[in-house]
């Protein structure tokens, strides 16, 4: 029998092709704990930086951009190495994107001093001419909303009230948001 001249058998033995490569490329990893990984290494995130997560959320950033760096040569020779499951194992939820109108942010916490940040998102332009990220300045005038932060930390499973529930005190949302960014990139404990 030529299967090619016979449409009905090959849709159905393409269609039986395409369903077991599908179970099995998703089952194996699913069942053989490959996809599992230990959040024993990672550090939880600290008060503030889980309210600047939450304003990086609010703000759309991830709407340009993303925070997963490829395995791709041009991308770590930018970016520093790949991004591994650890890196987001506590995120809830994750924030990889799929928009990079700006850079990849997913290190963006090894890369500048947190008073960079500040002036940057400031003003963005004052640090690049062209840029063309929208200046966020009012984060700097609006206190930090911590009525829910308890709440949110019990939720996620994060230690709370921890030695850093002080941090919050007279903090602003820019002062959230920069904490939060000077985290990326250290989630794996003992990174500089
Ligand atoms: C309209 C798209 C856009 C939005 C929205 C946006 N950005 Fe950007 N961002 C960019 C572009 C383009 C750059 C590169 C030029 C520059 O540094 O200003 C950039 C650069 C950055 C950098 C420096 C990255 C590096 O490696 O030098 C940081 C940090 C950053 N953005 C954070 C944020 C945060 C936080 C928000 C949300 C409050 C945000 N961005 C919203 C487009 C955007």
């Amino acid at each position: 029998m030529n299967v090619d001249k016979n449409p009905v058998i090959f849709i159905i033995l393409a269609a039986i092709t395409i369903l077991v490569g599908t179970l099995i490329t998703t089952f194996i990893p699913l069942f053989a704990g490959i996809t599992a990984v230990s959040t024993e290494n990672i550090r939880p995130y600290t008060a503030l930086e889980l309210e600047g997560r939450d304003i990086y959320i609010r703000e759309g950033c991830n709407n340009c951009h993303t925070q997963t760096v490829r395995p791709l040569p041009f991308e770590t020779a930018r970016y520093g190495s790949y991004s591994e499951l650890e890196d987001s194992a506590i995120d809830r939820p994750h924030l990889w994107g799929s928009k990079r109108t700006g850079p990849d942010l997913a290190r963006v916490g090894t890369k500048y001093p947190a008073q960079w940040h500040y002036m940057h998102m400031k003003s963005p332009q004052s640090m690049y001419k062209r840029s063309n990220m929208p200046p966020y300045p009012w984060l700097g005038d609006r206190k930090l909303d911590t009525r829910y932060t308890a709440k949110k930390m019990k939720v996620l499973d994060y230690p709370f009230p921890g030695k850093d529930a002080k941090d919050l005190d007279g903090k602003t949302e820019m002062d959230a948001l920069v904490s939060y960014l000077m985290r990326l990139g250290k989630e794996v404990k003992g990174t500089p």
